[in-house]
């Protein structure tokens, strides 16, 4: 159905944001990136209003043309580490990969590997990753922090998030994990725990981030500009052993308790 087509335009500094923002909140039917970074892309309906600042909105007329795009001829397999890769199941794999390949289809929910804050939390969670037997992502998104620890084969994963869309998105990723609408407080108890929000959202979660943890294997969380990692370090009951840092991001690992 595509009478009901529109197309906009974003520029400025949260455009990029802004469009993560809409993949959580609405159905995205696609998007292309222009060379100076205006996005342009199609909804059934009305945008809804962009809580950023700095992003400009025009409307453009949907032409003919539009509804041959598939919003897919951009994509690639995105290398995380040597031996890590993230791809939509429209992407090949690249011939001479080998390791662990996450397949996220791009669209319904944050989370397909694009975002350097999930990149960070992937890199770190691969580097410290220790096969515990019970995983919990917190704000799961697509579910792609959950997926790798089900395709390192950890038995118990769960995962939550406060939106529907995006609980439904990682339910269809992986049918066998548990996954909760709501934060935190609505999992169980589990050895390690992956949380990528933003700084505020951390903070606000982190009681129950921690009451989650269970100490056995590393917490690992992400989304924190550099001016932000100290305010959430300070809360945390260990010191980080292990950090990366995709740009602006950082993802931090706290070891388990000995
Ligand atoms: C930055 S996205 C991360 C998605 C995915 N985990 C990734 O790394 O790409 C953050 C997600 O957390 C969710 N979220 C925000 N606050 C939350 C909370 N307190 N509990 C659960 N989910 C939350 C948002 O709806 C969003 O889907």
């Amino acid at each position: 159905m595509t009478a009901d087509w529109r197309a906009f335009e974003l520029v400025g500094a949260d455009a990029a944001a802004a469009l993560d923002w809409l993949h959580v909140h609405v159905d995205v039917l696609g998007v292309l990136e222009a060379d100076d970074g205006a996005l342009q892309l199609w909804l059934h309906g009305p945008l809804p209003p962009l809580p950023f600042a700095q992003v400009q909105v025009r409307e453009l007329a949907v032409q003919a043309a539009d509804f041959g795009h598939t919003g897919r001829e951009q994509d690639i397999a995105i290398r995380i580490a040597d031996d890590l890769l993230v791809r939509p199941p429209w992407v090949e794999r690249p011939p001479a990969f080998r390791g662990v390949e996450l397949v996220v289809p791009r669209g319904s929910a944050f989370g397909s590997g694009e975002h350097a804050s999930t990149q960070a939390a992937l890199r770190l969670l691969h580097r410290v990753w220790d096969a515990p037997a019970r995983f919990a992502d917190v704000g799961t998104g697509s579910g792609i922090l959950a997926l790798y620890a089900s395709v390192r084969g950890c038995p118990h994963v769960q995962a939550c998030d406060i939106e529907a869309p995006a609980v439904a998105a990682a339910q269809q990723l992986m049918p066998a994990a548990t996954v909760r609408l709501g934060g935190p407080e609505s999992l169980a108890p589990a050895d390690a725990v992956v949380a990528n929000l933003t700084a505020a959202e951390l903070h606000a979660a982190l009681p129950a981030i921690l009451a989650v943890w269970q100490r056995r294997s590393p917490l690992v969380l992400s989304g924190m500009r550099a001016a932000e990692v100290d305010g959430v370090l300070a809360r945390l009951p260990a010191a980080p052993f292990a950090r990366e840092v995709v740009a602006p991001f950082t993802a931090v690992a706290l070891p388990p308790a000995r």
